[in-house]
């Protein structure tokens, strides 16, 4: 008896194979996570996330210059600066470090890179929350809001194209908005961390950032449960209708269903962020000789596009970007 289904024969070739190719992956559909850091004499290595540093602005725009020589046009920047205090006020400081790079970025490469900064206080604050907290310690939602609305105009007056709120505090999208509009921003695009889980997949950021959660606490109060999936769906809806441009599904590979859901179910661009615990593991075993780590994170990455995701954070973007690139 002969078979009568062949799938076989669309894999001969290379050419076939590409032919009938279901999910694309090319740098394009990449963007970059960049730190900067504050009175840096030289870049700082960051351990945990191998090949990436705490940049000081000229390497930063040397960083930036070889992505988008590789054609990687998306950056999202985070700060790492000098001092914390209990208000994050380097966030919404306008001679605070991110600005300072967005700035400078925005006079080398105009409108063509897409800079973007992640929204927090974290990086900031003392105590390492993603909000400043009342008298019993606990994060202060609406207290926050008014700071998030602060950080979002300076950062769009920098040169931000797009604002990320990370910080998981309700009604975080609509006091952004509002804050943008208010202040003649209306361009200015919000990249919603619409769905961020509180990931043990963090560290490696932690480390890069140098956050350290008061009392080794965790942020279970604001983050996304992962055991529920109806409930992303549910933030991710609450986001865009309170303007959310882009929703983000985070960290990436244990959400896949999470990125399907947003896709099927909403009209915005879906986004995911392979986080820092993802390259890192990925990198370690590679480092060991265990696995070929670029093209196990082609092939993570492309899992993530053919969940559903129109583009990915990953701090893979500059190898795997030369390699698409060829
Ligand atoms: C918060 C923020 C975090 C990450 C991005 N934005 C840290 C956190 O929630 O603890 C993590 C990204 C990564 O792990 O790569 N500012």
């Amino acid at each position: 008896m002969f078979p009568t289904e062949r799938p076989r024969r669309l894999r001969r070739t290379a050419a076939l194979r590409h032919l009938v190719a279901e999910t694309s992956l090319t740098p394009d559909d990449l963007v970059a996570p960049l730190f900067v850091g504050e009175g840096l004499d030289e870049p700082r290595p960051i351990s945990s996330l191998p090949g990436h540093v705490q940049h000081t602005l000229t390497s930063l725009h040397d960083e930036v210059r070889a992505l988008r020589d590789v054609g990687v046009k998306g950056v999202i920047l985070f700060g790492v600066p000098v001092h914390k205090d209990d208000r994050g006020t380097g966030a919404y400081d306008p001679s605070g470090i991110v600005q300072i790079a967005l700035r400078s970025l925005r006079d080398e490469f105009g409108d063509d890179v897409v800079l973007m900064a992640d929204l927090c206080l974290d990086e900031y604050i003392t105590h390492g929350h993603c909000g400043v907290l009342d008298h019993h310690g606990n994060v202060d939602n609406d207290a926050t809001l008014e700071l998030y609305a602060r950080a979002a105009i300076v950062q769009a007056d920098a040169g931000a194209a797009i604002v990320a709120p990370s910080g998981m505090m309700d009604g975080q999208v609509g006091a952004i908005r509002a804050a943008l509009d208010g202040e003649g921003f209306v361009e200015t695009v919000v990249l919603a961390y619409a769905a961020k889980f509180a990931s043990s997949l963090y560290g490696p950021f932690r480390e890069a950032v140098r956050v350290e959660i008061l009392g080794g606490g965790d942020r279970r109060g604001y983050q996304q449960d992962w055991r529920n999936r109806r409930e992303a769906l549910r933030e991710a809806r609450a986001d865009v209708s309170e303007g959310a441009d882009i929703v983000m599904v985070k960290p990436a590979m244990t959400y896949l269903d999470v990125v399907a859901d947003l896709r099927r179910e909403l009209d915005v661009p879906v986004s995911a962020y392979h986080v820092s615990g993802e390259y890192a593991m990925v990198k370690a075993a590679g480092e060991r000789g265990w696995i070929d780590a670029t093209a196990v994170a082609i092939e993570q990455l492309t899992a993530v596009r053919r969940a559903g995701a129109d583009f990915v954070l990953t701090y893979f973007a500059h190898e795997v970007a030369e390699v698409l690139a060829g």
